[in-house]
């Protein structure tokens, strides 16, 4: 996992909770920050700007200045900024810019969206609000595909490669990084927002993947919309990272999520449910018979899934495994075809 996306893992990560502060004071009170004195390094202004945010309650106050300093600089983070520039005084343009991104952040928008890119699995994705942002976890629901086609091929894997089929693709973040690191494979790729299917052909294009995917707009929900995925016949894998949160816990949410991120692609109704149990209504007619499912989920998920799969046996899938996310919680379900 790229470190750049780990450093900011505890903002976003479980999506966060509500740490104090809202946007309406942040929204006044950004010009009240006190004025910068003579010619500035970038560490002098990256330090000027993480007080800032503290003082004003902005989660991650040090990483956020720090990522769009560097970013005005044109470098990744501040870590990676040639040792020459630390030192060298901003230009007043890009004075300017590092004022004009980090009055964004005091409005609560999230660094990735300022920034306008994030790394995933090592590609670097376009990003653009209201796309959901890719968390650090959902790399691990990648790796842990890669490391079940690398050790069950014929189980898992097509002739010349697998198909998959990303419910919910966002950014692109999931099929995108699948492709690149299996050569072989193919993917489709549905949501049912425009601009998450927009921005996901914008960054396959980007990253010379678009031969290999398909994107279509299409919300599983309804009835009868996916029958034309029928079409490129039976997947492999059907991966998906789904609107799962429970509807009640929405409120919780840090405000850079309720401010800023589609609420559909979060709010899983009742009991997060709604799209999970949907993909696995579906996933029977989209296997292959040797076909699996892997899903990231809120922690109370295995349990909830594991009795409502047993309530449809009818569908012919079992829980196979369960994974742990890096913060201990039970977070990825490998569900498989068990049947006709
Ligand atoms: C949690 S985001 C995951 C995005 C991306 N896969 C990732 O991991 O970064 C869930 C995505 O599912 C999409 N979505 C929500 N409900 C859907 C539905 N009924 N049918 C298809 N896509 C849906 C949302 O628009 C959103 O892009």
């Amino acid at each position: 996992m790229a470190l750049w996306s780990r450093m900011l893992r505890t903002l976003l990560s479980g999506y966060g909770a509500r740490r104090g502060g809202t946007c309406s004071w942040a929204f006044s009170s950004w010009r009240a920050h006190p004025p910068l004195a003579g010619p500035l390094s970038p560490t002098g202004l990256a330090s000027h700007w993480t007080e800032v945010f503290k003082k004003r309650g902005i989660p991650e106050a040090r990483e956020s200045s720090e990522y769009i300093v560097a970013h005005v600089l044109g470098a990744k983070t501040f870590q990676t900024l040639r040792p020459g520039l630390r030192t060298q005084p901003l230009t007043p343009q890009q004075l300017q810019s590092v004022q004009e991104l980090c009055s964004r952040r005091l409005q609560r928008m999230p660094v990735q969206y300022i920034l306008g890119e994030w790394d995933f699995q090592g590609l670097c994705l376009k990003m653009a609000p209201p796309v959901f942002i890719p968390r650090p976890e959902t790399e691990e629901l990648v790796e842990w595909v890669l490391e079940e086609v690398a050790r069950r091929p014929c189980a898992v894997q097509a002739r010349g490669g697998p198909l998959v089929l990303d419910v919910g693709c966002g950014s692109g973040a999931v099929s995108l990084s699948l492709l690149s690191q299996l050569p072989e494979s193919q993917v489709i790729a549905v949501d049912k927002g425009d601009a998450a299917v927009s921005l996901t052909c914008e960054n396959a294009r980007r990253l010379r993947l678009q031969d290999r995917i398909r994107v279509l707009p299409l919300d599983v929900t309804l009835g009868g919309s996916w029958t034309h995925l029928l079409s490129w016949g039976p997947v492999d894998l059907v991966v998906s990272n789904p609107p799962y949160v429970f509807h009640q816990d929405m409120e919780q949410l840090a405000p850079e999520i309720r401010s800023y991120e589609d609420p559909a692609a979060l709010d899983g109704g009742e009991q997060g449910m709604d799209v999970i149990t949907r993909i696995l209504t579906l996933a029977p007619w989209l296997l292959k018979d040797s076909g699996s499912i892997f899903l990231e989920v809120d922690p109370r998920h295995p349990e909830l899934v594991g009795s409502w799969l047993q309530s449809r046996p009818d569908l012919h899938l079992s829980l196979v495994a369960v994974r742990r996310d890096f913060c201990g919680r039970l977070r990825f379900l490998h569900i498989q075809r068990s049947g006709p």
